[in-house]
């Protein structure tokens, strides 16, 4: 069983795209800036987006936090989009969300330009996705797919089975794992709460994406020996004899499922590290004008 350390590739990844910086700047062109928009004050987002700008500065790319009041209206985020949009000096950006509940996610989506769109959320790159245009990929499917490509898993013409529908990750890597590209190929089942004998599609899977919310879902008897193993679950559970009163776990029941792997990620430390250099590699992108001229 290997597992994969999705925090040692996250930093060999920030390694090689501070490496590209330091090209960028001595072409003396302007370095990636990448921008974030906070809307109120969640406490899970604000460190989602301190990490997103910490891990920029790590790489040497220019970074904008905006944030605004949690009752700042529509209208003005709305113009704030267009700012960002128009804004040259910036390559991408992101609107964390979820927003309040006064605005709407879907219209703010929608006014960000799709050039900028470095989280892959409008339907223009979600669109190009599914065509296999070039597009922004969302963080965590470009993250998974980045994990199977540098630890040489072979994806063709494998069995692979998706465990939740999200529109962030169960959908898109069920389109992504079927395209024909170096990391697709496979035939794929998209697995949710509605499946007939889940544990069956899961048990004749080459490949299991577990991305359905639900603390260690996947059991030991619904894997299959040699399996490679996808755990996108990150669950607060209680834990009285941890100091902080609970401990994270994945969809998977790691240690009964892990000794059945070929490669199995961690929680933590799997697939959630990748997701911000996921970002970093779509503000690159962006920079360089890789998917759009
Ligand atoms: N909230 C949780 N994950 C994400 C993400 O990847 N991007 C944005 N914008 N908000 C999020």
């Amino acid at each position: 069983m290997t597992l994969i350390d999705g925090k040692a590739l996250s930093a060999t990844i920030k390694e090689e795209i501070a490496a590209e910086v330091e090209k960028i700047k001595a072409a003396g062109k302007k370095v990636p800036h990448l921008a974030a928009v906070l809307v109120g004050d969640d406490p899970a987002s604000a460190v989602y987006v301190r990490n997103k700008v910490r891990s920029c500065e790590k790489v040497g790319f220019k970074s904008t936090l905006l944030r605004r009041p949690a009752d700042v209206s529509e209208d003005e985020v709305l113009e704030l989009v267009q700012q960002l949009n128009e804004d040259d000096d910036i390559d991408g950006f992101i609107v964390q969300l979820p927003l309040p509940k006064h605005i709407n996610e879907e219209k703010i989506t929608l006014a960000i330009d799709p050039r900028k769109d470095v989280d892959g959320f409008h339907p223009v790159n979600v669109g190009r996705m599914a065509l296999g245009l070039p597009c922004y990929l969302p963080a965590t499917p470009y993250g998974i797919l980045t994990m199977l490509e540098r630890y040489g898993i072979e994806t063709s013409g494998k069995h692979a089975v998706v465990i939740g529908r999200s529109n962030i990750v169960g959908t898109p890597m069920s389109i992504l794992l079927s395209r024909k590209s170096k990391t697709g190929n496979c035939t794929v089942t998209l697995t949710h709460s509605r499946t007939k004998d889940l544990p069956a599609f899961a048990r004749s899977a080459d490949i299991i994406i577990a991305a359905i919310g639900i603390p260690e879902f996947v059991k030991g008897d619904m894997v299959k020996e040699g399996a490679v193993v996808i755990d996108v679950g990150i669950n607060r559970v209680e834990a009285p004899d941890r100091p902080k009163g609970y401990k994270l776990v994945g969809d998977v029941a790691f240690d009964e499922v892990a000794p059945k792997c070929s490669f199995i990620t961690p929680v933590p430390g799997g697939v959630g590290p990748m997701t911000v250099t996921s970002l970093l590699l779509n503000t690159l992108k962006a920079n360089r004008k890789e998917v759009y001229r």
